[in-house]
């Protein structure tokens, strides 16, 4: 098994209808459902969103006009006036849900914690008194670098409930890494933990803090909130760190929502392109809310008596749509798991949807290939009959794991929806309904109502069925992106112009291929930029490039992605040495050590070549395709005439 490429894909051919007693019970039952709903979407795409922000959302003021839509900005639900902390628990609260659970929490070392909906929302209001108390306002930036506790889903919560945008960044980064984005976005406050439990591990998040702020580097930051979560003795720097508890004693649990404007900031979070650094991709409240909010209800079927697991880390925006707002403005019950397999208990997942009764179950094609490594007697040893809905969300599922998460995990009785979106789009844009639609293994199937999604080429037309192109959006949705934070320029240049526009409207694309067969269903076929995907986490080749070219050694990197087995991709390095620099094995070390202190341990590369030479253009272009098809292992094959020195091809392969 290799990541999937279109061959393997199209292995699979078989046609899975959704099982009749799933159907039977679902929000939408049946494919002319989903058709009728999405004609109507088309046809009027701002009467369609307008009709579920009013019924599906609380408001404190009605919106003037739908959408302004200034190409490529676009404002939604104009000088609407909304708090998604409200719609994620004040008005639940006057319902019978204030005493169901709205967090279900389980530590890696084994203890647990629920919060009913009346005490999530008392603790969201004291945290976010603590804030005001440190001086955070409206508009002020907070930097949230947590574990998976309960405390990161409070801290967002409570930043949305007074206006303050949120900034997380993933606990895996390094301190680095995190700088960097503090500096960004130039954050107040930070927010993290002592540590949190990794793999049978402690990860020093503050020590990482302490670093990132070291000798005044990212002097935006006034103040350190510290939650006490694995006890290990860490340094408190008087003035700048408070710990979480003593600064929750005896504070009011009076904080009424701010009643914000819809294109309020709600959240910056980083993501890597294919140049430069990390983009900090911005999103607004109230449209981010609605398409979160009914993406949630629709794609999960949700029903007030699931447990809905999400696996991923709310470092990610797969966290932040479908761990926190979407669940929680529905009124659901989420699960946040703060451990992941590890050889003590390669089990644990199955032993969490067992304890817990999970009922909707959402991962990654990455995990998935890790359990079947894994064995299939772990799953198999636990009763996991509570499950009725399966997801996978990153990267294309090959249909070799779709149909071992079928059988194995979903015992042939569970949809799976295989959901395709990104950072950008904030929530689900392609994916089956999983009453309504039939699932053929590997493909995403159809667009969500309301997405006018395409395959064009470089000119904006669409390309013939059956055929590979550009994805593309072609009308703005709510929970679009709305700029990238301090450059609307690279916001314009990287989303908007990469493809031309059509009759005069811009068309949304951001670095996807696919094809769309004869049924209409989509097939994603990956990044065709310079990022790759390895576990599931996006990353620049340029990133690492840059992280590799600042160690003293490296005269110039080129890195590529190889097909990896379970994470996707694996980083392979290229590397040529400054002059008194010769390879050698503590090189090698040293240079992927470098790495995860630049970035982080996920883009530690998993190979490094040394070599004298990189293929190159006569204009000076690396040619990547040829170093991945030597990462690869593979024939070099397609044209190598822009080649300037063939010569170096040869060496490359018998260095290997
Ligand atoms: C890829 C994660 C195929 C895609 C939510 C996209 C997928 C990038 C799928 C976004 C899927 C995500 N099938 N590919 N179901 N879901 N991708 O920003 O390349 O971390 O552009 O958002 O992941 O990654 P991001």
């Amino acid at each position: 098994m290799t990541s999937p490429t279109i061959e393997s894909i199209l292995h699979e051919d078989r046609l899975f209808a959704p099982p009749a007693e799933f159907s039977e019970q679902a929000q939408l039952k049946n494919l002319e459902a989903y058709q009728a709903l999405y004609e109507r979407a088309k046809a009027d795409p701002e009467a369609f969103w307008a009709e579920l922000a009013e019924q599906e959302l609380d408001w404190f003021q009605p919106w003037e006009q739908v959408l302004d839509w200034q190409p490529p900005h676009a404002r939604w639900f104009v000088n609407g006036k909304i708090n998604i902390s409200y719609n994620c628990l004040d008005r639940h609260l006057t319902t019978w849900r204030r005493n169901k659970a709205a967090l279900i929490w389980e530590g890696e070392p084994g203890d647990s914690r629920t919060l009913t909906y009346a005490q999530l929302h008392r603790e969201v209001c004291q945290f976010a008194n603590v804030m005001k108390g440190l001086g955070v306002k409206k508009g002020d930036i907070v930097g949230i670098y947590m574990p998976m506790i309960p405390e990161a889903a409070i801290a967002m919560l409570a930043c949305a409930r007074i206006g303050a945008p949120h900034m997380v960044v993933f606990g895996g980064f390094s301190a680095e890494a995190l700088r960097d984005r503090l500096n960004d976005g130039k954050a107040k406050l930070v927010i993290t933990a002592d540590g949190g439990w990794r793999k049978d591990a402690i990860v020093p998040l503050k020590e990482q803090v302490d670093r990132a702020l070291e000798n005044n580097s990212a002097p935006s930051v006034e103040n350190v909130l510290v939650v006490q979560r694995t006890q290990q003795k860490i340094a408190m720097q008087p003035g700048r760190d408070h710990w979480w508890h003593d600064l929750q004693q005896g504070v009011s649990a009076n904080c009424p929502a701010e009643p914000l404007d819809s294109e309020d900031m709600l959240f910056i979070l980083y993501t890597s392109g294919s140049t430069g650094k990390p983009k900090g991709v911005v999103h607004t409240t109230g449209g981010y809310n609605l398409y979160t909010h009914v993406t949630t209800k629709w794609i999960f079927d949700l029903r007030d008596t699931d447990v809905y697991w999400c696996t991923a880390d709310v470092g990610w925006i797969t966290g932040h749509s479908y761990i926190v707002y979407g669940p929680l403005s529905n009124g659901a019950t989420t699960l946040m798991y703060e451990g992941a397999p590890r050889t003590s208990n390669p089990g644990c997942f199955w032993d969490v949807i067992e304890k817990y009764g999970v009922t909707i179950f959402y991962t990654a094609p990455t995990a998935i290939r890790a359990f079947i490594k894994m064995g299939e007697h772990l799953p198999n040893a636990r009763d996991l009959s509570s499950l009725r809905l399966l997801g996978t969300v990153g990267e294309p599922i090959n249909p070799a794991a779709w149909i071992w998460y079928h059988r194995i995990i979903g015992k042939e009785r569970c949809p799976i929806v295989d959901t395709w979106w990104q950072t950008e789009t904030g929530g689900i844009m392609i994916t089956p309904i999983p009453g309504a639609i039939a699932t053929k293994p590997g493909s995403a199937t159809r667009p969500f109502p309301g997405i006018l999604a395409d395959v064009v080429d470089l000119d904006g037309h669409p390309v013939p069925e059956g055929e590979g192109g550009y994805l593309v959006v072609r009308h703005p949705w709510p929970s679009m992106m709305r700029t990238v934070y301090g450059d609307d320029d690279r916001f314009r240049r990287t989303y908007w112009e990469h493809i031309a526009p059509v009759d005069g409207q811009s068309l949304y694309f951001a670095g996807d291929g696919a094809r769309r067969d004869q049924d209409g269903y989509f097939w994603i076929m990956g990044r065709v930029d310079d990022v790759i995907s390895v576990a599931g986490h996006r990353l620049g080749t340029m990133e690492i490039e840059s992280a590799l070219v600042s160690h003293p050694a490296v005269a110039e990197a080129a890195v590529v992605g190889k097909p990896d087995e379970v994470k996707g991709e694996e980083v392979v390095a290229f590397v040529i040495l400054e002059g008194a620099f010769l390879p050698s094995e503590d090189l090698d070390k040293a240079l992927k050590k470098h790495v995860v202190a630049e970035i982080g341990a996920l883009a530690r590369p998993g190979q490094i070549r040394f070599t004298d030479a990189l293929p190159k253009t006569r204009s000076g272009k690396i040619m990547r395709r040829l170093l991945r098809s030597l990462a690869a292992g593979e024939e070099i094959s397609g044209d190598t005439s822009t080649l300037e020195d063939r010569s170096v091809l040869d060496k490359l392969r018998e260095g290997a």
